[in-house]
């Protein structure tokens, strides 16, 4: 089943910058697939196109579906309902998707009550349990914390419990790793492999970063000025190109982890 089908879609500023070029690619109930591609490439605006949340002043044209939704056009009301059921995001920096007056519990228990029904007691146990699920150390204690007095790989993992809380069928994450300390990292990276895989859900998963994209995904599109390069299964994406954009990327990726190896060697 096709949960997300995007055909030709285009990204235009009103000054007639063309920075999305006419991308089609596909994500299937449970599949999970990597967008590949330097800064600048398109990503996070390819991600915010699926989502409807492109910001003013660009306007998208082709076709996004989502779980049977048009979302190019729709008006905001059936954007509400798509958001959150169908599809939800964790961004880079986790603080955008956090209130920060707000207590972290307060935040979950928002669309977990919508989801569940649940209400005072129920609820608060269940937004409890939502953070252990992301293995927050002391789940209670969070709840009663604000953004601000939890750790930056803690307010990554308040974020994911968000995202999971409405059950969403794609789960889209834009570089969620990328703001992290290196084992922080692998640590949220593990954590986000698990959890989709327990819940077969489907991943849209974003980073420029090519050993990244290879843990969490089957398949990966490698996008360039707002284009297609390549596309197929992660690891002969990775492991043997086709394009030659993309094993520029590669021979970089390896350049670095050789000069890294060699570091911690001395
Ligand atoms: N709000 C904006 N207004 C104008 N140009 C933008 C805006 N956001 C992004 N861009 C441009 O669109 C291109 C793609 O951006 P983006 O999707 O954020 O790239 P990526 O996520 O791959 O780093 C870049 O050239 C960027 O400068
Ligand atoms: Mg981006």
């Amino acid at each position: 089943m096709t949960l997300l089908d995007v055909r030709g879609l285009t990204v235009r500023t009103d000054e007639g910058r063309t920075l999305v070029d006419d991308l089609s690619f596909t994500v299937g109930g449970g599949e999970r697939l990597g967008l590949i591609g330097e800064s600048g490439s398109g990503k996070s605006l390819t991600t915010l196109a699926v989502l409807g949340l492109l910001p003013a002043g660009m306007t998208a044209t082709g076709s996004v579906e989502l779980a049977g939704t048009q979302i190019v056009g729709a008006p905001e009301k059936r954007l509400t309902a798509v958001r959150g059921r169908d599809a939800a995001v964790v961004f880079q920096e986790p603080l955008t998707a956090l209130d920060p007056l707000m207590r972290v519990g307060r935040q979950i228990a928002g669309p977990l009550g919508r989801r569940t029904g649940l209400r005072g007691a129920a609820l608060r146990a269940a937004v409890v349990e939502a953070l252990e699920q992301v293995r927050l150390p002391e789940p209670a204690r969070v709840a009663r914390a604000f953004p601000h007095e939890i750790s930056g790989g803690q307010r990554q993992r308040v974020a994911l419990a968000m995202a999971l809380a409405c059950a969403p069928a794609l789960l889209i994450a834009d570089e969620p790793t990328t703001a992290l300390d290196v084992s922080v990292q692998a640590e949220i990276l593990a954590l986000l492999d698990t959890l989709v895989r327990e819940r077969e859900m489907a991943v849209l998963f974003v980073s420029h970063d090519l050993a990244v994209v290879a843990q969490v995904t089957d398949r990966a599109l490698v996008l360039k000025d707002g284009r297609a390069v390549e596309e197929g299964p992660v690891l002969d994406v990775v492991g043997a190109p086709r394009a030659a954009y993309t094993r520029s990327l590669v021979a970089g990726a390896r350049t670095l982890q050789a000069a890294l190896d060699l570091r911690s060697s001395r």
